[in-house]
C-alpha cells in the first residue's frame, strides 16, 4: 500500500474521508503536506468518548506544606534541592506555545517589553530568575522550551537576538507543540484549505508527548534528568527549579510537587488543589459550589485555598508510565474557519465546531501523589494575562517593583 492508500484507509477507518476530497486538485508539495498532517493525527482525541468526559468523584481538602513548615526546614530542603540541581537531575520546561489572546499582544507573550524607563522583556525576567538559581546551586539547569507553530519562529529569533539573556545556549532545547485538528459539531475534521486541516495547538498538556516526539524525553533520561519543573511563560516572578521546592518534593517521596498561593478571596478565579475521589487533583473555580468556596476551617482559614500558579514538578519515570491516551481532552466550542462543500473558505460568525486541548493540570491527578507547596504570593506570583486590571502588565509592574526589580 502506498502512502496515499494508507492515509485513505486511516480516514475511512475513522469516518473522515472528506479530508481527501480535493486530493486530485493538489500539486505534489501540497499532497505531501496533507498526507503528513493526516499521518500525525492523534485519533484517540475524538474517537474515545471517555477521554472527553470530566473526572468524577467527591471533592475533599488536601493537606499541604505551608510557609511556616517550609521556613522551619528551609536549609534541609535547600541542601537536598541544590544537590539534585548540581547532579543535573532537574530540568526546567517552559510552556510558551499559547496564543495569549486575552492579553492581545502582537507576538509571543515572552517577547513583550514591560519596562518603564528601560526595556525589560518578560523572557528577561524569567531568565534572570533561573540564573539566580543556577548561581545559588553552582550548575546550569537544562531548559526545554515548548513553542507552537504560532510562536516558534519569533521566540527563537527573539531569544537568539538577545543572546538568551546570558544563559548558556547549549543548555537550551526548543521543541514544537503538536497540533490537534478541529471538528464540526458532529465530529468531522474540518479543512482550512484544500490541502490543509484546520489545526490549532493541542493545549499545554501536550508538552510531554511533544517532548517525547522530539526525542528530548529520551535525551533528558540519558542525561540523568529525573524531574521536570513545568512553568508558564507569563509569571514574571516565577521561581524556576527552586531548590527549596525541589528538595521538599524529593524528601516527601511524592511523584509530583505543586506550588500554590493562598486564594485572596473565596471567589478568586483560580484552580484549587484538592482531592477528588481521594486522588490529588485541581478543581477549576467554577466547579466549586459557593458553599465549598466559602467553607472555613476551625482557625477561620478557607478550606479550599490552595490556588495553583502553574509551577509543577513531575517525576520523569512516572510521566513515562502515563500513556498519552489517558489524559482527558477538553473540548471547547469555537469559531473555526473552514472549507464548505463548494470548496470556499467560510469564516463563521457563530461557533461552528470544537477545538481539542489537553491541560497540564490534568497530569497532576495522573501522577498519583502530590506535595502542595506554599509560595508567598507577593514574592512569586505576578502573572500577565490581561491587557488591564487584574493580572495585567500594570499589576505585574507593581509586584516587580516591590521585589526590587528596576523597571
Ligand atoms: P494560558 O492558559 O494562559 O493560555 O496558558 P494562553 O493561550 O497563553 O492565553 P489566553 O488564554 O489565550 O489568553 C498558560 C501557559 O500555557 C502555555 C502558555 O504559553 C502559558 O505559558 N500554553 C497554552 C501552551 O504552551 N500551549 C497551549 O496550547 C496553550
Amino acid at each position: 500500500m502506498d502512502r496515499y492508500e494508507r492515509a485513505r484507509a486511516l480516514c475511512r477507518e475513522h469516518g473522515q474521508e472528506q479530508l481527501l476530497a480535493y486530493y486530485g486538485e493538489l500539486d505534489e508539495g501540497e499532497r505531501g503536506q496533507l498526507l503528513a498532517q493526516i499521518e500525525s493525527i492523534d485519533w484517540s482525541i475524538f474517537s474515545d468518548e471517555a477521554r472527553v468526559s470530566q473526572p468524577v468523584g467527591d471533592i475533599s481538602p488536601i493537606e499541604g506544606m505551608d510557609t511556616r513548615e517550609i521556613e522551619a526546614r528551609k536549609e534541609e530542603f535547600f541542601a537536598a534541592g541544590r544537590e539534585a540541581v548540581r547532579q543535573g537531575k532537574v530540568a526546567a520546561l517552559l510552556l510558551a506555545g499559547g496564543q495569549g489572546t486575552r492579553l492581545g499582544y502582537n507576538g509571543p507573550k515572552g517577547t513583550m517589553d514591560i519596562g518603564v524607563t528601560r526595556p525589560l522583556y518578560i523572557y528577561e525576567c524569567l531568565f534572570r530568575n533561573l540564573e539566580e538559581v543556577c548561581r545559588a546551586c553552582g550548575a546550569a539547569v537544562p531548559l526545554y522550551i515548548m513553542t507552537s507553530e504560532k510562536t516558534d519562529e519569533e521566540t527563537r529569533s527573539f531569544l537568539k537576538a538577545h543572546d538568551y539573556f546570558g544563559y548558556p545556549e547549549g543548555k537550551i532545547r526548543f521543541f514544537l507543540q503538536d497540533m490537534a485538528p478541529a471538528t464540526d459539531f458532529s465530529g468531522k475534521i474540518l479543512l482550512e484549505g484544500k490541502g490543509r486541516l484546520a489545526l490549532s495547538p493541542n493545549g499545554n498538556g501536550g508538552c510531554f508527548s511533544s517532548l517525547r516526539r522530539a526525542g528530548l524525553m529520551e535525551e533528558a533520561a540519558r542525561n540523568g534528568v529525573e524531574w521536570f519543573n513545568v512553568f508558564a511563560v507569563d509569571n514574571v516572578l516565577q521561581r524556576i527549579a527552586d531548590p527549596v521546592f525541589v528538595g521538599a518534593t524529593l524528601l516527601s517521596g511524592a511523584d509530583c510537587g505543586a506550588k500554590f498561593v493562598r486564594k485572596c478571596e473565596p471567589g478568586e478565579r483560580v484552580g484549587v488543589l484538592c482531592r477528588r475521589g481521594g486522588m490529588p487533583d485541581i478543581v477549576e473555580y467554577y466547579e466549586l459550589s459557593d458553599e465549598m468556596a466559602n467553607a472555613r476551617d476551625e482557625r477561620g482559614g478557607l478550606v479550599y485555598s490552595f490556588g495553583v500558579i502553574l509551577n509543577y514538578l513531575f517525576r520523569r519515570e512516572t510521566l513515562e508510565k502515563i500513556a498519552r491516551a489517558v489524559i482527558p481532552v477538553h473540548r471547547a466550542k469555537k469559531k473555526i474557519p473552514f472549507l464548505n462543500e463548494a470548496g470556499e473558505l467560510i469564516k463563521p460568525e457563530k461557533e461552528n465546531g470544537y477545538k481539542y486541548e489537553t491541560l497540564v493540570v490534568d497530569v497532576v491527578r495522573l501522577m498519583g501523589s502530590c506535595l502542595p507547596f506554599e509560595a508567598v504570593r507577593e514574592r512569586e506570583f505576578a502573572p500577565i494575562k490581561n491587557a488591564e486590571g487584574k493580572d495585567s502588565v500594570q499589576s505585574a509592574r507593581e509586584l516587580l517593583k516591590c521585589n526590587g526589580v528596576r523597571l
